[in-house]
């Protein structure tokens, strides 16, 4: 069956959803900055975040639903409120595990890229495992290039993992 996947920015009210879905994704792989626990964070205080990111021009947070279920996230955001570095922007991105290699990716990469082009994003910038295979190969479509390794960017449960730095030069 063709999959009608709607992708819009986050509201106040997602804040319950989107936390359950952060510990489901989390779960998922080993490839976020949360495990199974998820965001530190109450609903209160995710939905005061969704409040900031929608009424800043700069940032953005994507959802993906399919028939009212969130199965993908995605966000830009600043790399540090700094002036000197207005041109960069941090991308972000999550699909739950059920919907892997069905195009959600695609879908967010696209709407995210198109948000930064308008605002007039000059560098969009990530970390990914170096092992992340799945995820290099989504960046790397859209053009990112690798600009340098990370050793030891990730401990989890006692063990290191690398990250790729990766650009896109808009
Ligand atoms: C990485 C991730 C976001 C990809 O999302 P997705 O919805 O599965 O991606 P798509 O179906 O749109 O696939 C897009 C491209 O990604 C690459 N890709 C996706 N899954 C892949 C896999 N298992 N092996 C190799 N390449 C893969 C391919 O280039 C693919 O393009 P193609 O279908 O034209 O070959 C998803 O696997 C995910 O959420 N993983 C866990 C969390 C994560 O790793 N997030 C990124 C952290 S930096």
């Amino acid at each position: 069956m063709p999959m009608n996947i709607i992708y819009r920015e986050a509201e106040t009210s997602d804040a319950g959803k989107f936390l359950e879905y952060c510990k489901r994704v989390g779960g998922e792989s080993d490839n976020l900055t949360f495990g199974p626990e998820g965001l530190p964070f109450s609903i209160s205080q995710t939905a005061d975040y969704i409040r900031k990111v929608s009424g800043n021009p700069e940032s953005a947070m994507i959802l993906a639903f399919d028939e009212g279920e969130l199965i993908g996230s995605g966000a830009i955001s600043s790399v540090s409120g700094r002036a000197r570095f207005s041109h960069r922007k941090e991308l972000a991105i999550t699909v739950r595990k059920d919907y892997w290699r069905k195009g959600v990716g695609t879908g967010l990469m696209k709407v995210l890229i198109d948000f930064a082009r308008k605002n007039g994003t000059e560098v969009l910038e990530l970390q990914v495992r170096s092992d992340n295979e799945s995820a290099i190969g989504l960046y790397k479509k859209f053009g990112f290039e690798k600009i340098g390794t990370y050793k030891n960017f990730f401990k989890i449960d006692g063990e290191y993992f690398d990250a790729d730095f990766m650009n896109l030069y808009l």
